[in-house]
């Protein structure tokens, strides 16, 4: 078990521990998805390095995933050393969001991060992104 500091200089924030809703970190430096990058290995090389807390997954298609795809699979691989864990989710089926998100609940991942759309990225396609218009049941092109 890590050490936590009591120090706490409100909103959930200090220093030392940070909360997003029930989860508790002990470092406020995240890894932030990086799509072809942040695989199992990568990650567990930078927790070896240090001050690394929260860490994500590549973006994951949520329907793929629900299909039980071997590459969306591979892609939210693990291990118990590689935690707190965040799973980067794509999709344009809230339904399809809300399943995902609960299966990765049920596997011990501790956060979803949903993928929103990355204006002008390449390799995502504009179908997959989960954006107003997709809510709104219009073109289903970012809004
Ligand atoms: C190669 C590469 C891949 C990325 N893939 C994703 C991704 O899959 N999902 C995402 O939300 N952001 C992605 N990003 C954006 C990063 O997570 C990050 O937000 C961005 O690089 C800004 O980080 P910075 O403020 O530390 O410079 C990617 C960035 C790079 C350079």
């Amino acid at each position: 078990m890590r050490e936590r500091s009591p120090v706490d200089f409100g909103f959930g924030y200090s220093p030392f521990t940070m909360r997003i809703g029930s989860l508790e970190l002990n470092s406020n430096l995240f890894l932030s998805p990086l799509a072809g990058y942040t695989n199992l290995p990568f990650r567990l090389t930078l927790r070896k390095v240090g001050g690394l807390d929260l860490a994500t997954t590549d973006l994951v298609n949520a329907r793929s995933l629900l299909e039980k795809n071997p590459k969306a699979f591979k892609l939210i691989e693990t291990c118990p050393a590689d935690r707190p864990l965040a799973v980067q989710l794509f999709g344009s089926v809230p339904e399809e969001m809300r399943d995902a998100a609960q299966f990765l609940e049920s596997k011990g991942v501790s956060a979803v991060d949903n993928q929103h759309g990355l204006p002008g990225a390449q390799g995502v396609p504009r179908r997959g992104r989960l954006s107003h218009d997709d809510r709104t049941g219009q073109d289903g092109q970012p809004g």
